[in-house]
């Protein structure tokens, strides 16, 4: 099914959706268009934690653009796309390796709303002092990490210990979101970069995944779903799926609710 995006006159419904995220009873009396088909069945949601992952991708499945090409690959609409689904949660998780080669800020500038809790996972320690999401402008900041240390004072630390069945220093994904619930996060997004979202994604820790396909093809560089097979072989992952647009994007809308 495709379901034509209305970009016109949307604030106001805008406003709606937000609303509902803390309404008691969310899924009545909600108008029917565009924006809450896309929205609502996340401001809706009831079931926490509830975690949405993303990924803004070429034609070509890559999520990063070559130095010598323009940085965004997705289109405007697709931004505002991002932008509302941090406005939707309660916190937004990177993994170090996009605040290493990005430097983000993660709030919400391009839509209305408030902007997320910033959660780094980042058990080695590299997040730079000097990153762009330690800005002091009181929306707190959390790093995963497996073992204390020494943090900046903007950071508040969150220690959750790597697990033997994993790879090396790897964290399992389901006591991430464990603790985080436990912080009182309700609706989280992970927001990339590859190997964070792979590892969610393959732990089964997504409710739902937005995928964004912008009509560029990139050519080279990395992709967003890197699943370790499994036994010789990965099963083929077959989400339930609705697709919208997004001015010159595509948005695979992808509910795993039975797998998790
Ligand atoms: N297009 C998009 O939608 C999008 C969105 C976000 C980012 N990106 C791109 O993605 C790229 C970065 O992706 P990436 O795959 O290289 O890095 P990443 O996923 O951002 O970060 C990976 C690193 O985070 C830490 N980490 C994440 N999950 C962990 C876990 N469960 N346990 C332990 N450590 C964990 C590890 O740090 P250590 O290595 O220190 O152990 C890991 O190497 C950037 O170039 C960025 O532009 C694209």
């Amino acid at each position: 099914m495709t379901i034509a995006y209305d970009a016109e006159g949307g604030d106001e419904r805008w406003q709606s959706v937000l609303r509902a995220c803390h309404d008691p009873e969310p899924a009545i009396g909600q108008p029917v268009c565009g924006l809450w088909d896309i929205y609502g069945p996340i401001a809706a949601c009831r079931h926490y934690p509830y975690v949405i992952a993303q990924l803004g991708q070429s034609l070509d499945g890559r999520i990063v653009t070559a130095p010598d090409q323009s940085p965004a690959i997705s289109g405007p609409e697709g931004l505002r796309h991002l932008h509302r689904l941090r406005a939707l949660v309660d916190a937004v998780i990177v993994g170090v390796g996009t605040v290493v080669a990005d430097d983000p800020r993660l709030t919400v500038r391009l839509a209305q709303g408030p902007s997320p809790a910033r959660i780094v996972i980042d058990p080695r320690f590299r997040l730079p002092e000097r990153a762009k999401l330690l800005a002091d402008d009181g929306v707190p900041v959390f790093v995963v990490q497996s073992c204390t240390g020494e943090r900046a004072r903007r950071v508040q630390p969150v220690v959750v210990p790597a697990t033997a069945d994993h790879a090396p220093g790897s964290i399992a994904p389901a006591a991430i979101i464990a603790s985080l619930a436990q912080l009182g996060f309700r609706r989280i997004l992970v927001e990339g970069g590859a190997h964070t979202v792979s590892a969610f994604l393959a732990a089964g820790m997504i409710d739902r995944l937005h995928v964004t396909v912008a009509p560029v093809i990139i050519g080279r560089g990395l992709t967003g779903c890197n699943l370790t097979p499994t036994n010789g072989q990965h099963g083929m992952i077959r989400p339930q799926t609705t697709i919208h647009r997004l001015g010159s994007d595509i948005l695979f809308d992808c509910v795993f609710g039975d797998i998790r």
